[in-house]
């Protein structure tokens, strides 16, 4: 409600600089995210790998880079959120201005390359009590080649291992030259031997929505190969007539669907995190219905404030008590046949 009041004033300024004063504010006054009243409600409860999420929708990587407002997002209405990109060097990304919204289409676009300020000030700010899971999302440097990436990602997950639930290798990022050649399984099988060497946290590959169907299907077949968690699919997509970057929110819903799609319908025990464009139950019941479980927002969040968890978490469990279900996991554990029954009836 105070979000969309402010709204009309904050999309008045640049959008990285009412990003800065929200994480600023987030920061000081963690109490503040209490104050949307928000109370986790054991219903939507359910197990993502190895960790159990308060509900099916994350918070995606990117918006608290820093983990600085960790506590402020615990109480949002999340399921589990992503810090990062961390990379194990601070480093001030690209030029400003680098974020651009797409008002009329709720999207975004954003050329930021990992502003971020480097392992051990974010390790700093990680504690070991929380309400909620954590994942941090780890990339390589600007300047490191791709076999000095190896070292530094093992250094971030060695150091982050006990203060986080999950890891999330982006080598997706359109703003870091290079970086979405490693995607690619010679590099990926190396990498991800040294990091379960490491650590026995669940790891994600976290992909692009450009990459060939080909391309997607080989990859889950080699998470699968390589006894990852799973994959989260998917990052900004870019679109050059719209400038540098990647672009995210509704303009990248179709392109990212599609790759949901494909993942889902291989039927590998992995697990696919979905995400791009979704702003509303109905997305999630389109994933729900492909026969995934969670997903993650970013875009709609920023579009919508916090109003955006508490009504998708209020439609949830409306579903769940129109169709006497005890709780989110039963409807998940459900064969698929009878959760598309469930989802089909009017
Ligand atoms: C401003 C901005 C910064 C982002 N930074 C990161 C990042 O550092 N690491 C990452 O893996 N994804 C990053 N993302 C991508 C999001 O995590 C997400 O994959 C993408 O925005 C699609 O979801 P959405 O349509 O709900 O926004 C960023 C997105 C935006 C809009």
């Amino acid at each position: 409600m105070l979000y969309s009041l402010l709204k009309p004033l904050l999309f008045h300024f640049d959008p990285e600089k009412v990003h800065e004063l929200i994480i600023h504010i987030a920061h000081l006054s963690p109490q503040i995210g209490k104050l949307t009243g928000y109370k986790h409600n054991q219903r939507l409860r359910l197990k993502i790998g190895n960790s159990i999420w308060n509900g099916p929708v994350g918070l995606a990587a990117g918006l608290d880079k820093n983990a600085e407002a960790l506590d402020f997002f615990s109480h949002q209405g999340f399921g589990a959120i992503e810090f990062g990109t961390v990379t194990l060097q601070p480093q001030l990304g690209n030029d400003r201005p680098r974020i651009f919204r797409y008002i009329p289409e709720n999207s975004l676009r954003n050329s930021m390359g990992f502003p971020n300020h480097g392992l051990l000030t974010i390790e700093s700010r990680l504690s070991r009590e929380k309400i909620i899971p954590f994942g941090a999302n780890i990339g390589k440097n600007k300047e490191s080649t791709p076999e000095e990436s190896l070292d530094e990602l093992g250094t971030i997950v060695a150091t982050l291992n006990d203060k986080v639930d999950y890891f999330v290798v982006n080598v997706s990022s359109p703003n870091t030259p290079g970086l979405r050649s490693l995607q690619e399984p010679d590099y990926l099988r190396k990498l991800f031997c040294e990091l379960q060497k490491l650590t026995s946290k669940d790891l994600y590959l976290k992909i692009a929505p450009d990459l060939e169907i080909d391309k997607v299907i080989e990859l889950a077949h080699l998470a699968h190969e390589l006894k990852l968690t799973g994959m989260i699919a998917t990052n900004t997509t870019i679109m050059p007539a719209k400038g540098p970057g990647g672009v995210s929110g509704s303009l990248l819903k179709l392109k990212a669907r599609k790759v949901h799609e494909t993942l889902l319908n291989l039927k590998l025990p992995i697990e696919v995190i979905c995400v791009g464009g979704i702003s509303n139950v109905e997305d999630i019941k389109s994933i729900w219905r492909m026969g995934g479980k969670a997903v993650q927002v970013y875009t709609a969040y920023v579009f919508e404030g916090p109003d955006l968890l508490k009504k998708i978490n209020k439609d949830i469990i409306q579903f769940l008590d129109k169709n006497n279900l005890i709780d989110l996991n039963q409807f998940l554990s459900l064969p698929l046949e009878d959760r598309v029954k469930i989802l089909d009836q009017p």
